[in-house]
């Protein structure tokens, strides 16, 4: 038999087999020793006896430091105690290369410490657990718009304008043709894609140049956006709650080896199912003034502010129609009460805030355009985007879901650092 990964072994208890991988640990009982090799798929003991093996294979356990890369040839056993439930009996080593003084130890390392090393943090169990719950995440994404007959239609990250305010902005030169700015969202050209195809989204990174040290905020993170013509606001709070149970969902049935990993208790996940409740900003306000937080109406929540609200619910919470002047130039009006947008933020429970914001997109081209000039943008950028209101404009209505904060959401982490592979932030560029 040939190379096989762990995650494979259930399937050759008896057989040769040899895996390849990394120096998790070793150690050593008497005349036998024990290696144990991680290669990705997870970590399996190797076991070998003095006679077992040959004199040389049995000399390579005292070369081989944590990290070094080697592979092991041995007959696969099943046996419960052990962790992932088989062992191999090494009947051969090869080493490919030693490391030396791999700097992260199992001994407790500062979260800079490790941060600084993020191209060697991603080896441990942990960092493990989170990107294969990232990576099923963005799988459950796509296929909940795959299935529902969304278009996939990719926004430019190069954008001529700003989408979420001109505050945020990373800016570079364009050649002859002046300015550039990575995008902050990829909503204006997913509702060209709504116009032409009716129900589409886009996935992929977004950039804001935010100034915030919290442990809510990237300058880079991915967001998904979906976008839908003849959809009002109760119809984005709809998708936006299927979308939600769907996901979540997922995730728990698939990544629960994972989460446990993480410690997670997941009793609040469990509870992500539609119908999530709907409170208007108005009725925020008022949990707020109930909890005695000042709070005037007009503002912006804080983090603390959503964590009291969203305290109140035993699942997300859908707050809707926010105060015009506090939200992005596209925003619809509502037409009941023309100083709140028929905006929509949905807050998660435990403290992670706002994991998606939305809205139903002013389709009128008049108000779009003093809306432009209001918000003092620069109305030539915008033509293209004024043009979906000139040919066949609709109702039509969207939200984009940051992808890390539902990933530190759902695995229980205290920072969206953890929750990518390589973080971006105001004080962290590197590696
Ligand atoms: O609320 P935001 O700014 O909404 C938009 O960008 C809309 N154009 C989306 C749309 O309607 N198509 O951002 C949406 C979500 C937030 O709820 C949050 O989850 C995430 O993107 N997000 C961030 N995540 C990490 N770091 C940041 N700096 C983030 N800013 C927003
Ligand atoms: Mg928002």
């Amino acid at each position: 038999m040939g190379r096989v990964y762990i995650e494979e072994l259930g399937k050759h208890v008896g057989e040769e087999v040899e895996l390849r991988g990394w120096l998790y640990n070793k150690r050593s009982s008497g005349k036998i020793r024990f290696l144990l090799l991680r290669d990705g798929t997870g970590i399996v003991q190797g076991v070998m006896a003095k006679g077992g093996v040959s004199d040389e294979a049995f000399a390579k356990f005292d070369e081989l430091t944590q990290e070094s890369a080697f592979a092991l040839k041995g007959k696969v056993r099943k046996d419960d105690r052990a962790p992932g439930g088989f062992e191999l009996e090494v009947t051969d080593v090869r080493i490919y290369a030693i490391a030396t003084d791999y700097p992260i130890t199992p001994k407790e390392h500062g979260v800079e410490f490790l941060a600084d090393r993020r191209h060697l943090w991603l080896r441990s169990s942990r960092q493990h657990a989170v990107m294969r719950v990232r990576h099923r995440l963005i799988k459950a994404i796509r296929d909940f718009y795959d299935n529902r007959g969304f278009v996939l239609i990719d926004s430019p990250i190069l954008t001529p304008a700003a989408c979420e305010g001109t505050t945020t902005l990373f800016e570079t030169d364009y050649f002859d043709l002046g300015k550039a700015y990575l995008t902050q969202s990829g909503q204006l050209y997913a509702e060209a894609g709504a116009m032409a195809f009716g129900k589409v989204y886009c996935f992929g990174p977004t950039f804001r140049a935010e100034k915030s040290k919290t442990r809510r905020h990237l300058t880079e993170f991915w967001m998904v956006e979906p976008e839908v013509a003849f959809a009002d606001l109760n119809d984005n709070m709809e998708l936006a709650e299927e979308f939600l149970e769907y996901i979540v969902q997922t995730v728990l049935r698939e990544r629960g080896e994972e989460l446990k990993v993480l410690e997670r208790n997941t009793t609040l996940l469990q509870n992500v199912k539609k119908p999530l409740p709907r409170i208007s900003y108005d009725e925020a306000i008022e949990i707020l003034r109930k909890k005695g937080v000042q709070f005037e109406w007009g503002n912006d929540f804080g983090g603390t502010d959503e964590t009291i609200i969203s305290e109140q619910f035993d699942r997300p919470v859908m707050v809707h129609r926010y105060p015009a002047q506090i939200k992005a130039f596209y925003m619809k009006r509502d037409p009941q009460n023309p100083n709140v947008a028929l905006a929509l933020d949905v807050l998660a429970p435990e403290g992670y805030g706002e994991i998606i914001g939305g809205s139903q997109r002013e389709d009128n081209l008049d108000a779009l355009l003093g809306r432009i000039k209001q918000h003092n943008l620069p109305q030539e950028a915008f033509e293209w985007y004024l043009d979906l209101r000139r040919y066949g404009t609709v109702p039509h209505s969207g939200f984009g879901l940051g992808l890390e904060r539902t990933v530190g959401w759902i695995c229980g982490l205290d920072h969206v650092r953890e929750t990518v592979p390589f973080p971006r932030m105001i004080y962290r560029l590197t590696p």
